[in-house]
């Protein structure tokens, strides 16, 4: 998952902000990255274990791939200032739920649910709030269905809860958000009117193929 990430600009220029502070916790806030990857490196392992039982099962793999980052310091405090919150370590933990991504492209729509659930079954995960953008799709046509979870890591002398957004999509719907991020963020200026519906439009057909996909898919199966 590639986010832009500008240097927050508060930060860039001291501004009004206590900024001795500021840095001391901007230093603690990278330390936080080594919790945050752990917790990435055992959702990924939940997911490959998943897709290898299926592999062995039915033959088949519902996960397509798998991405992850750890939302980066800048973008952190971007997003803490952007929502008027303290700028600490605490403070990001408490309210930024997407510091560990991971994001599983599934091949069928059916995938992205059973993919979900199975996760959400895991004694160890707890779901914070669940955006099903698939049966909702967001105003420009984003598709998409996000977790935001909780699940503990195991330190050596303590265990942390650890919040991660698990984004489930399809290949199809992974193939419009890309392009679609791309598009915003890279020409963000000179977009001109009319290309929102378009993208609509794109996001719409994307739509009906993944759903005429999956019923070609069943049909196959069931032969
Ligand atoms: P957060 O706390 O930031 O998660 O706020 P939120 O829950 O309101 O945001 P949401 O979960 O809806 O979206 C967060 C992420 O989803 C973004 O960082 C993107 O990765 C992805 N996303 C959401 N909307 C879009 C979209 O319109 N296009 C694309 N390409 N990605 C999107
Ligand atoms: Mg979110």
């Amino acid at each position: 998952m590639n986010h832009p990430d500008p240097i927050p600009m508060e930060l860039a220029a001291g501004g009004s902000i206590d900024t001795g502070r500021l840095f001391e916790d901007y230093r603690e806030l990278a330390e936080l990255e080594h919790l945050y990857n752990a917790a990435i490196r055992q959702l990924t392992i939940k997911f490959e274990i998943l897709n290898d039982e299926f592999r062995v099962k039915y033959e088949r793999s519902p996960i397509h791939h798998i991405e992850s980052r750890v939302k980066s310091t800048a973008s952190i405090v971007n997003k803490l200032l952007a929502r008027g919150k303290e700028v600490t370590p605490e403070s990001a933990r408490e309210n930024v739920n997407d510091i560990a991504g991971v994001r599983v492209v599934c091949c069928y729509i059916d995938d992205v649910y059973s993919v979900a659930d199975m996760l959400l079954r895991q004694t160890d995960i707890r779901l914070i709030r669940e955006q099903d953008y698939i049966r909702e799709p967001n105003y420009n046509g984003y598709r998409s269905l996000h977790l935001d979870i909780e699940l503990p890591i195991y330190l050596s002398e303590r265990t942390e809860m650890v919040k991660a957004e698990v984004q489930l999509r399809t290949v199809a719907m992974d193939f419009w958000a890309s392009l679609e991020h791309d598009l915003r963020y890279k020409n963000a200026k000179a977009i001109p009117a009319g290309i929102g519906d378009r993208m609509l439009a794109c996001a719409d057909e994307i739509a009906a193929i993944d759903r005429e996909m999956q019923e070609i898919y069943k049909e196959i199966q069931a032969l």
